[in-house]
């Protein structure tokens, strides 16, 4: 098994788009330019939904072409639909992530659809991105527990998980939306997947509300997952998630992973930098 582990920042995505005041665009390009700096390969930069729904994102086009592209980096964003996958090529995102959910509960208050219905416009999406020969990543929310219908059964995760990658998203982030997981959940759910979709393309985004991501990462690394989603600065939230916290901390997992004899590439004094202007922002971290 690989000792490298690929880390996916989120940040600027994951972590800043539950924010109640409006961060101005060019904090955001400051962010992001500095986490360019810091050995990603991936850096999520923002997302091309409703403004109504996340005004925190409306700004998405003028970050993406205010950033300073790094080299080797991809930037990659949020896509609910066609109308943002559109606006997203014309902006010039390498990477998109489609989002759909195991609960329906959460499906329905997140991008206002049906699980069912979620995946069907999807399809759109993926044949134009198939066409532009853009990656597709999809998420999926609520791996363990929805905050408005309780526990998700592994069943229903693998289900959602094992059609976005059969639609050809190459990788699915596995997403514990409420950070209710524990290792022992984290685990079934991860062993439910692993039926219906290669380890290799799986990753794991785990929320830190009950401060048990870090070990939920050693035992999805004990399953074999080599991809992990985190913030710096352990920023965000979901709008549609309440109460929920940040992602793991980004700065904490390179650490964990650096002292289990795992590479990750990320240089930690760039980091600090990136943390730092986090700092300066002094976030309110949303409702
Ligand atoms: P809707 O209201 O059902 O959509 O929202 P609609 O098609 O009826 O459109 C309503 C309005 O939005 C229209 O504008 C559209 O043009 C506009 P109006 O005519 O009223 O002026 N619109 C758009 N504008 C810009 N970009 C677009 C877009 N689409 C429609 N792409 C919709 C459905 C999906 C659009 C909405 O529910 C939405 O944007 N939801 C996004 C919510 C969101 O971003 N949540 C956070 C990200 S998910 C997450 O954090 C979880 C994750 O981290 C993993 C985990 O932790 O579990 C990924
Ligand atoms: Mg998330």
């Amino acid at each position: 098994m690989s000792d490298r582990v690929s880390i996916y920042e989120v940040g600027p995505r994951d972590g800043l788009q539950n924010e109640k005041s409006i961060i101005p665009t060019e904090k955001k390009i400051e962010l992001i330019d500095l986490l360019s700096r810091s050995g990603f390969k991936k850096i999520e930069a923002t997302s091309f939904v409703s403004p109504k729904w996340v005004p925190q994102l409306a700004d998405a086009a003028d970050v993406m072409a205010g950033i300073a592209r790094a080299e080797g980096v991809d930037y990659a964003v949020l896509t609910p639909n066609l109308k943002g996958f559109e606006a997203a090529v014309a902006a010039g995102a390498d990477e998109v992530a489609i989002f759909g959910s195991a609960s329906e509960g959460f499906s329905q208050k997140n991008i206002n659809c049906s699980i069912a219905e979620s995946l069907a416009r999807f399809e759109p999406v993926m044949a134009a991105a198939a066409a532009a020969r853009i990656p597709v990543r999809g998420y999926v929310s609520c791996v363990v527990a929805c905050p408005y219908d309780g526990d998700v059964a592994p069943r229903a995760v693998q289900k959602v998980a094992s059609t976005l990658f059969g639609m050809g998203c190459y990788e699915v982030a596995l997403g514990d939306t409420t950070g209710a997981g524990t290792p022992d959940s984290i685990r079934r759910m991860i062993e439910a997947v692993q039926a219906a979709v290669p380890t290799s393309r799986l990753a794991g985004h785990f929320h830190d509300t009950g401060n048990t991501a870090i070990s939920n990462v050693k035992a999805a690394l004990t399953l074999g997952l080599r991809t992990f989603d985190s913030a710096v600065g352990g920023l965000g939230g979901c709008p549609y998630a309440p109460g929920a916290k940040g992602n793991v901390s980004t700065s904490a997992l390179v650490a964990m992973l650096a002292a289990e004899g795992f590479e990750t590439g990320i240089d930690m004094q760039a980091l600090a930098k990136a943390e730092a202007c986090i700092g300066a922002l002094s976030l309110g971290h949303g409702a």
